[in-house]
């Protein structure tokens, strides 16, 4: 081919290809545009193996000009193309598998549990009076469920807790009051005070009973710590949990692992202690949450009875020490006036997202 004859060559075809480029309407249209025009086979590269066989060098410039124009010319149209093509591919692959004209689904949110809610506040309270956190097992040794909380095998004590035994030295913790001692043995040496939160178990139900149920423990052992820290701390403690206006009072008890024991009773929130009014008072002026008589029952308590230092591993003659243990759906209970111990275990959201 002459200089005139490729030139000719290059102005039919570009435009024809294009043309064609242009109308193509899918990837396998465009490829065999390409395969047709830009290919081996087509006048691109038939124009471009033409132009070495001219016979000058300034011919053979001049048309290799003309040939490289056409390739760029081509080649950019060939990819703006495909891009165009391949977007319109993916537009349409979408449109039929999401119809993003639906309305959203609304995401749920989930949030705390009451009992958690509970139990990170009396955790949060203990936390700023230096309570750190400890924990042990809920399948627990008779050992230390027992035992080194004075509470001798076939002793009559055993009788206060109705506990589901796993065998004759396992059983599923009665109360984390184990913790205490698995606390003095691992800490080893004063001051050691440590809050335990965890599951505990008891051969018990009914609507303010559960098999399984939740305690937070609190120890202080140190040199001299007497029965007054013991009630400041309370007091802080109802303050904190119950409100600014709560009261303490300690009523002698009985626990076989502290001496002297206490109940504790917090001033009645509901009617501020004076038995009347408040916000369950019946039909007969008298509150109802506290039976009429300005207190209710919160937790046990009392000064770490010396037996239990030593199975402790630590000296009675030394160290005192105070504990107490508090039920959490007790707690939460009373604070919600909710009055069925069940309703915090069955996760009918209806009951849940009221808190
Ligand atoms: N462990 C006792 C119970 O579950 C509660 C308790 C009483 C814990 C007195 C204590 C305590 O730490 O000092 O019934």
């Amino acid at each position: 081919m002459t200089l005139a004859e490729i030139e000719q060559l290059l102005q039919q075809s570009v435009d024809r290809a294009l043309g064609a480029l242009a109308g193509a309407k899918s990837a396998d249209e465009l490829e065999s545009c390409r395969v047709q025009y830009l290919g081996q086979k087509g006048f691109l590269s038939q124009a471009k193996k033409s132009v070495g066989q001219l016979p000058t060098v300034d011919d053979k410039k001049k048309a290799g000009k003309l040939a490289n124009d056409a390739d760029a010319r081509l080649g950019k149209a060939y990819d703006e193309h495909k891009q165009r093509i391949e977007a319109a591919a993916r537009e349409a692959e979408l449109a039929e598998r999401w119809d993003v004209t639906l309305p959203g689904r609304r995401a749920l949110r989930g949030r705390r549990h009451p009992l958690t809610v509970t139990a990170d506040d009396i955790l949060d309270v203990l936390g700023a009076l230096g309570f750190v956190r400890a924990e042990g097992p809920e399948i627990e040794h008779d050992w230390y469920n027992f035992e080194a909380l004075n509470v001798p095998r076939d002793h009559p004590a055993r009788d206060m807790q109705d506990t589901f035994y796993i065998d004759d030295d396992v059983v599923l913790r009665t109360h984390t009051s184990p913790v205490q001692v698995r606390a003095m043995l691992a800490i080893g040496k004063p001051p050691i005070r440590v809050a335990c939160y965890g599951r505990v178990y008891r051969n018990d139900h009914d609507i303010t009973h559960s098999p399984m149920f939740h305690q937070v423990e609190g120890l202080y052992v140190d040199g001299s710590v007497t029965f007054g820290d013991l009630k400041g701390t309370l007091q802080v403690f109802v303050e904190r949990i119950f409100g600014a206006k709560s009261k303490v009072r300690l009523r002698p008890s009985f626990f076989p692992f502290t001496e002297p024991s206490v109940e504790v009773d917090v001033s009645c929130f509901s009617c501020n202690g004076t038995g009347s009014g408040g916000a369950t008072v019946g039909d007969d002026g008298r509150c109802r949450l506290c039976k009429a008589t300005g207190w209710i029952e919160i937790m046990g308590a009392g000064m770490v009875d010396p037996e239990v230092l030593r199975f402790g591993g630590l000296d009675p003659d030394k160290l005192t020490g105070f504990a107490f243990g508090i039920g959490v759906e007790r707690v939460a209970m009373l604070r919600w006036g909710v009055s069925d111990i069940r309703l915090f275990f069955e996760n009918d959201r209806r009951f849940l997202r009221q808190f």
